[in-house]
C-alpha cells in the first residue's frame, strides 16, 4: 500500500500532501510534535501523547487546535493504513504567514502527520545493550516542550553514530545527566532507579512516566532526582526510555563500562513488565 499522510483533514499518499513554503514551521521551526506507537493494533498512551501535545500548544501561544479533531485525525489514519505496530508522527505548526519573526493573531495551524511500519525497528543488538557519548547540553531552555527544533539532537545523533555508538547523552553546564537526543535517561545508584526531574530541561517522556509508575508497581526503589555523570559511570545500571525504544539498557557511557556491561536485573524486571503493559495496551 502506498504510504499515506494526513493534511488538515485528509488522508493522501505521502508524495501528494504539501504545505506552503511560508509555513511558520518550516521557516521558524514554529511547530510542536507528538510521536505514538502502536502495538497488536492498538495506540499506546494515546491520551497522554494528546496532553503534552495540548500542553506544548499552550505554552507556545498557539491558536486553539481541537483535540478531538487531532485524535480523529490520528484514529483515522491509523485506521486506513492498517499497520500493526505503527509510528505515527503529528505535527502542528501554527500557521502560513508572509516571513516576519513575530507571529500574526488569528493564523490557522497546519496539522500534518505521517505514519510508518515500525515492526523489526530497533536493531536486535540495542537489546543487548548500547554504548553512547555524552556532551554539554547546548539546546534551548525549554526542552520540555516538544518543538521541531531539533538540530542538536539531530547533530549529536549523527555524531554518535559516526562514532559507532548508538546515541548521545546531554549533561548540563552542572555536570547533571539531563537525557538522550530522543529518549529519557535513567540510572540505577546505590539500588534506587533514579531519572532526572521535570524541569524545562527535560522532555516530560510519557515512557519515562509509565517505567516510574511501573517502578512503584513491582516495588523497585526509585526517584525523581538530579545525578551527575561521575555518578552515572559508576551506575548499577543504566537505560533509556522513549516511545520507540521502549526501554533500551545502556552498558557503556563514554568507554566507561555500566553493570561490566551487561544489562542489569532491574532493567530486566522493567522491560518485561512493560512488554506486558503493551501487549495489554496500555
Ligand atoms: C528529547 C526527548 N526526550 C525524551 C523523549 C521520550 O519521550 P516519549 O517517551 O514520550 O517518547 C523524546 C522522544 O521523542 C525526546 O525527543
Amino acid at each position: 500500500m502506498a504510504k499515506l499522510a494526513y493534511l488538515n483533514g485528509e488522508i493522501l499518499p505521502v508524495e501528494k500532501a504539501s504545505v506552503p513554503v511560508e509555513d511558520r514551521g518550516y521557516q521558524f521551526g514554529d511547530a510542536v510534535y507528538e510521536f505514538i506507537q502502536s502495538f497488536n493494533g492498538r495506540l499506546f498512551c494515546l491520551e497522554p501523547h494528546l496532553d503534552r501535545l495540548e500542553r506544548s500548544l499552550a505554552e507556545l501561544d498557539f491558536p486553539p487546535v481541537s483535540r478531538k479533531t487531532v485524535r480523529q485525525g490520528i484514529e483515522a489514519l491509523f485506521d486506513r493504513a492498517k499497520i500493526k505496530q505503527a509510528g505515527i508522527y503529528i505535527q502542528i505548526s501554527r500557521g502560513v504567514q508572509p516571513r516576519e519573526h513575530a507571529y500574526a493573531d488569528n493564523l490557522t495551524p497546519q496539522i500534518v502527520m505521517t505514519i510508518a511500519d515500525l515492526e523489526g525497528e530497533i536493531p536486535a543488538e540495542y537489546q543487548k545493550g548500547i554504548a553512547v557519548r555524552t556532551t554539554q547540553d547546548y539546546r534551548w531552555g525549554r526542552c520540555d516542550i516538544k518543538t521541531v527544533q531539533l538540530l542538536p539532537a539531530a547533530l549529536e545523533k549523527r555524531r554518535a553514530m559516526e562514532e559507532g555508538l548508538a546515541d548521545t547523552i546531554f549533561i548540563s553546564p552542572e555536570g547533571m545527566v539531563r537525557e538522550a537526543t530522543a529518549a529519557n535517561a535513567f540510572a540505577v545508584i546505590d539500588g534506587r532507579v533514579l531519572t532526572h526531574p521535570l524541569d524545562e530541561h527535560i522532555l516530560p517522556g510519557i515512557t519515562r512516566s509509565v517505567v516510574l509508575a511501573l517502578c512503584r508497581e513491582l516495588d523497585l526503589p526509585h526517584g525523581e532526582k538530579y545525578f551527575t555523570l561521575e555518578e552515572l559511570y559508576g551506575a548499577d545500571e543504566a537505560f533509556l526510555t522513549a516511545t520507540v525504544l521502549g526501554i533500551l539498557p545502556v552498558i557503556r557511557v563514554d568507554g566507561h563500562p555500566i553493570a561490566g556491561g551487561v544489562k542489569g536485573s532491574k532493567t530486566h524486571s522493567l522491560q518485561e513488565a512493560f512488554k506486558q503493559k503493551v501487549e495489554q495496551g496500555g
